[in-house]
């Protein structure tokens, strides 16, 4: 059933390197979840991918898709979701353990029991999402942050808590995808922090796109300011119409709109990738964990025919996405 593999390159600190996106827009709805679940489970099952899935979010869709509701309750309950992590740092408790937190063979997906994975051997070719989960608690969390500087007497940023706490777990991992919120607070910088690269999922309308401006420039600023080597990967369009005269002409002026968001920033235009996420019912289903889905192909609906879209969209975003990484290892 597995298959060997040579062993991915490691760092001369003896650790894998993972590649790290983050997932950001200022505007909800756009899919930025849904994107970062679909790619998680398509590096994973379709490419024997190891995955580690940040939830920064406390609407907590992304864990909810990829755990499902009983397990996170489970989690919640034994204080072990990141909102505990920063809760132990501003209550002075230690709750949080990150090895505890790690929700293990993620996905409905997985076949493999999760106590398994430790025992395989490392040439072992085969693709698991792990997820470190968010809580309904990050809310409270929010507007507490800046107290983490006061309560470690300066000696922890409240930018630099993943990074510091979940940071050194990076290294068993290919892909570390983080789901942040609609926002670019505290939390989210947690994210970008530990980030080589972000990727701006949008709907090519006005609305959806309108804060992406403001995206570039916070990050550059956090670039100079932190000493960052996060890069745009790309935006990729989503929930797609192609009935839309409004999708079809947003579509039309995004190149010369990310020209001039990007105009006075370090980094260059980022690409706009080649894969769009059609508006397609398959999408939205393919969230709800409860589904009896047994397969990738099921899951993703390449059965029916509105389905195949949703199908295609992970797999070519996968490739893409790997192929602008230079991750020549396909399977
Ligand atoms: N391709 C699609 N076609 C139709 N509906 C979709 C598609 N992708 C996502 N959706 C639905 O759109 C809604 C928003 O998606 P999602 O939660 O991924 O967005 P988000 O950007 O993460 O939102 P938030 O900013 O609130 O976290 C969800 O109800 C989801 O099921
Ligand atoms: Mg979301």
């Amino acid at each position: 059933m597995f298959v060997s593999r040579p062993a991915p390159a490691r760092s001369i600190l003896g650790s894998f390197m993972p590649h790290v996106i983050s997932f950001i827009n200022l505007k909800g709805g756009v899919a930025k979840t849904t994107t970062a679940v679909q790619l998680a489970d398509t590096f994973a099952f379709m490419r024997q991918k190891k995955v580690l899935v940040l939830d920064l979010d406390p609407q907590t869709n992304a864990t909810l898709a990829l755990v499902g509701e009983e397990r996170w309750e489970q989690a919640d309950e034994r204080g072990q979701t990141l909102a505990h992590l920063f809760l132990d740092l501003l209550n002075g408790t230690r709750n949080f353990n990150p090895e505890r937190a790690i929700v293990r063979g993620a996905s409905n997906l997985n076949t493999i029991p999760p106590e398994v994975f430790d025992q395989l051997p490392e040439s072992a070719q085969y693709g698991r999402v792990d997820v470190l989960p968010s809580s309904i608690r990050l809310i409270d969390v929010q507007d507490r942050m800046q107290d983490i500087a006061n309560r470690t007497n300066y000696s922890l940023s409240p930018m630099a808590v993943v990074q510091k706490y979940i940071g050194p777990l990076f290294g068993r991992y290919d892909y570390v995808l983080i789901d942040c919120p609609p926002n670019l607070g505290f939390i989210t910088q947690n994210g970008l922090e530990v980030s080589d690269h972000y990727l701006i999922p949008t709907i090519p309308d006005r609305m959806s796109t309108y804060g992406i401006p403001q995206i570039a420039g916070k990050i550059d600023e956090l670039r100079r300011d932190r000493d960052l080597k996060i890069r745009c990967l790309g935006v990729v369009v989503t929930k797609f119409q192609s009935n839309s005269s409004q999708h079809k002409q947003g579509l039309e002026h995004l190149p010369e709109y990310l020209r001039s968001a990007f105009a006075y920033t370090n980094e260059d235009t980022p690409p706009i990738l080649n894969t769009v996420m059609p508006q397609t019912n398959a999408s939205a289903e393919a969230m709800l964990f409860e589904r009896d889905v047994r397969n990738y192909p099921v899951k993703y609906g390449s059965g029916a025919v509105a389905g195949q879209a949703a199908y295609k969209y992970g797999l070519d975003l996968a490739a893409e996405v790997q192929a602008l990484l230079g991750d020549e290892d396909e399977a």
